[in-house]
């Protein structure tokens, strides 16, 4: 048994069950105070990519700390952020290319739905003021965020407090929330957007917000291409802004250093975070296109941000991620190593509650479901995912667990998405503890 804080004082993100205590990591692995040490398969919540322990992460952000570790972004820039801007810039998808950069990934949300609003007002079509969502998703938990998402377990106890957003039917073929097939279905979810534009009213519309792959709400469910382009036309075509959520996708968890590159989706604003940072400072970003940019300067300005905004420590960390990323080629690497761990993955689907393995890059899931051939889950109370997640860690594998994906409520899934680093036996022995965990717990 690990070494716990039992008269602690935290306000703990799991009320109820103690937490091992990190003493370190290093690469792919991190060990706890007893010495037990784990492998993390999951880069801790998908955002490990560039591994742990980096020196050279840990000094950027010691000599920007020393240097200038704090001026308000009102007051300076710095030539930290300034590089950082540019060399992101260099990656992003064509024309997405001015970054504003914040401290978390809903924060990001929250700021690019208060960019495409001030944008079309700016323009003079203050009417439109709403976002449309999807019926399977995840943007944040603040509460405009959460709002914004399609996850009814998190969203169950603030529901009163929730400001009403459109819903659309989540591009989710393996659940297909409009109960059609692929590809007979002509992706008759891409048409569901049209659908709901023409009940709201195309011109009280400011934005559409859409994650590229479904993350921890589905498990990695990748949509058919085709869908991105259609809805990505449609948004034009109505002067809706396209808000890509890429704050689990982007910084080459899928094998690309964005994943709108796959569809050759061209978003007006895209929003990152995770990865940003390889975790090794809280991040997130918000990249906007020039256009969007001079039309709110010369509305006056954009009323916005936060203490923590264009923190020049974030950005130093940040670069040194991204220099990282670059000169090691991880982006390739992802792609080569999720290849390999896709692979792996698949004998998992001889086990006969393993419904789906689905996934892109490094970043995979595995659903589990009570009747295979009718893709029946299991009942939220059965609580098979946690149960997976909690065997893995105790075997001392780190997985990271998804539900409520099959109807929002019921629905088990885990994640694999380790760091780029990863090493073949690692992805063996991640696959191996897996196997195992699911044979003993009869699924
Ligand atoms: C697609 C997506 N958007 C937004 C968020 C929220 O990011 P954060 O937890 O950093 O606020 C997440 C977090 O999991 C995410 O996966």
């Amino acid at each position: 048994m690990p070494a716990l804080h039992t008269d602690s004082h935290v306000f703990s993100r799991v009320l109820g069950r103690p937490l091992p205590v990190v003493a370190r990591a290093k690469g792919v692995e991190v060990w706890d105070t007893d010495g037990r040490r784990y492998l993390d398969g999951a880069g801790g919540a998908v955002v490990v990519n560039v591994g742990h322990g980096r020196e050279e992460v840990a000094a950027a952000i010691g000599r920007q700390a020393a240097t200038a570790g704090y001026v308000h972004g009102t007051q300076f820039t710095s030539d930290a952020l300034e590089e950082y801007a540019r060399r992101v810039a260099t990656h992003a998808p064509a024309g997405c290319d001015r970054l504003y950069l914040v401290s978390g990934g809903s924060e990001a949300n929250e700021t690019a739905v208060k960019i495409a609003r001030a944008y079309h007002r700016s323009r003079g079509e203050p009417g439109r003021r709403k976002v449309i969502r999807r019926s399977v998703s995840y943007h944040g938990n603040t509460l405009y965020t959460l709002s914004l998402s399609g996850r009814p377990n998190l969203r169950a106890p603030y529901e009163p407090m929730l400001v009403e957003a459109p819903e659309v039917a989540a591009p989710f073929c393996y659940h297909c929330p409009l109960e059609r097939t692929f590809p007979d279905c002509g992706v008759a979810c891409a048409d569901d957007l049209e659908a709901v534009i023409a009940r709201e009213g195309g011109d009280t519309v400011a934005a559409f917000v859409a994650e590229p792959i479904l993350g921890a709400s589905a498990g990695a469910a990748v949509p058919p291409e085709e869908y991105v382009r259609r809805t990505a036309e449609t948004c034009r075509r109505h002067g809706i802004l396209y808000i890509d959520d890429e704050v689990m996708t982007g910084f080459g968890r899928t094998g690309a250093w964005f994943a709108a590159e796959w569809s050759g989706l061209r978003p007006d604003l895209l929003t990152c975070g995770k990865g940003m940072s390889g975790g090794y400072v809280p991040v997130g970003g918000v990249l906007a296109r020039p256009a969007i940019v001079d039309a709110l300067e010369s509305a006056g300005g954009f009323v916005h941000g936060f203490t923590f905004s264009h923190h020049p420590v974030t950005a130093a960390a940040c670069l040194a991620v991204l220099d990282i990323l670059e000169r090691e080629r991880l982006v390739e690497r992802a792609q080569a190593m999720g290849a390999r761990l896709g692979q792996r993955l698949a004998r998992l689907r001889s086990h006969p509650h393993v419904g789906d393995v689905r996934g892109r890059g490094l970043m995979w899931g595995v659903e589990l479901v009570e009747d295979a051939p009718t893709r029946r889950p299991f009942p939220r109370a059965a609580g098979r995912a946690a149960a997976v997640t909690a065997r893995c860690l105790q075997a001392g594998l780190i997985v990271y667990p998804s539900t409520g994906c099959a109807n929002g409520v019921d629905g088990d899934a885990v994640m694999l998405a380790p760091p780029f680093v990863v090493t073949e036996p690692e992805l063996d022995e991640m696959v191996d503890v897996l196997d195992r965990v699911l044979s003993a717990l009869g699924l």
